[in-house]
């Protein structure tokens, strides 16, 4: 911890506070990510470890790095390489919808993270616009991958906020255990539809209330499809019917997100997907006609300074 020096408080998620500091030695910016563990008196989880020890190996261009894990007085704190702002904060700068071919870009790009990290075997579980950190080149990265694996997904904060439903898939908020790789495709599905209208798609205020929300876009899957001993809360889903039948929804994708081009809603009907297992995969999303003409800042070779506004 000496070796650095605390520059400013970025923020305090789930897992405790984030500053942004400088290392002594090689002046090189980081942000520091100190664990707050609940059995602090116990030191740290030898799990919790082994864990972000295998973090430390997951290295892409859009995945924000491990750099370093300091492990000292029963404290942990994570090293990561500093990136200017998250999702979060660019859109509420914007005060709006993100420009076409910038949401494009950022959706590549957040697939293309997802996509490494699943073929790696991990999960983030938690993808959400603060969590998701950009450049001001319009590079995107993934941030906090593999923690809710390591510490657990709590549901409230370090700053006891309670954790966002908002981005969760309809069959973890039934109860469904089975976690798979699927539920960060969800999450992307949300994060698509809020960067293209400037607000998120699911506000939901409890889980009954994201399902109704869900549901009323989003066709039922079928009734096996949720697990064993899963079933819809009463009430929910009355909007439609199920995904076997013609469908009969309150609203469709397309009239949600109006400013997206169709072939955009196309995908984005992809990912938002009931049933986990007809779900489309982050390697296929990407091969998806509505990334025909995108720009990747983050490969070496392309510039998005040539982009035009004719997506
Ligand atoms: N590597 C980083 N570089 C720059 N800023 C960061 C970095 N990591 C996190 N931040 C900033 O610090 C804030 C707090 O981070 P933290 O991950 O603790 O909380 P969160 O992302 O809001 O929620 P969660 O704990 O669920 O991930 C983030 O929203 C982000 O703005
Ligand atoms: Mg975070």
């Amino acid at each position: 911890m000496e070796n650095y020096t605390r520059i400013a408080k970025l923020g305090e998620g789930t897992y405790g506070v984030v500053y942004k500091a400088q290392n002594r030695q090689t002046g090189l910016i980081v942000a520091l990510k100190r664990i707050r563990l609940d059995s602090e008196e116990q030191g740290v989880p030898c799990t919790a470890i082994r864990e972000i020890a295998l973090l430390k190996e997951l290295k892409h261009p859009n995945v924000v790095e491990l750099l370093d894990v300091l492990h000292s007085d029963k404290k942990l704190t994570l090293v990561f390489e500093y990136l200017d702002q998250d999702l979060k904060k660019y859109m509420d700068g914007i005060g709006g919808g993100i420009e076409p071919h910038i949401v494009k870009t950022y959706m590549y790009q957040l697939l293309k993270g997802l996509a490494f990290c699943h073929e790696h075997r991990v999960l983030h579980r938690d993808l959400k616009p603060q969590n998701l950190l950009t450049s001001s080149r319009h590079e995107l990265k993934l941030a906090d991958f593999g923690l809710a694996r390591a510490f657990g997904l709590p549901v409230r904060s370090y700053s006891t906020e309670v954790v966002t439903l908002w981005y969760r898939a309809p069959d973890v908020l039934l109860g469904s255990s089975t976690y798979s790789t699927s539920i960060d495709l969800w999450s992307a599905g949300c994060i698509f539809a809020e960067m293209v209208n400037g607000s998120p798609l699911f506000p939901g205020t409890s889980v009954e209330n994201q399902l109704e929300r869900i549901f009323n876009v989003v066709p039922l899957p079928p009734e096996d499809s949720l697990g064993e001993g899963v079933e819809l809360p009463v009430g929910v889903g009355d909007a439609c019917e199920p995904a076997s039948e013609a469908p009969v929804l309150a609203t469709t994708l397309g009239e949600v997100v109006p400013g997206l081009s169709a072939e955009g809603v196309d995908l984005l009907g992809l990912l938002l997907v009931a049933d986990p297992a007809g779900r489309i995969t982050a390697t296929d999303a990407l091969t998806h006609p509505y990334f025909d003409n995108v720009l990747d800042p983050s490969a070496s070779d392309s510039c998005l300074a040539g982009a035009s506004a004719t997506d």
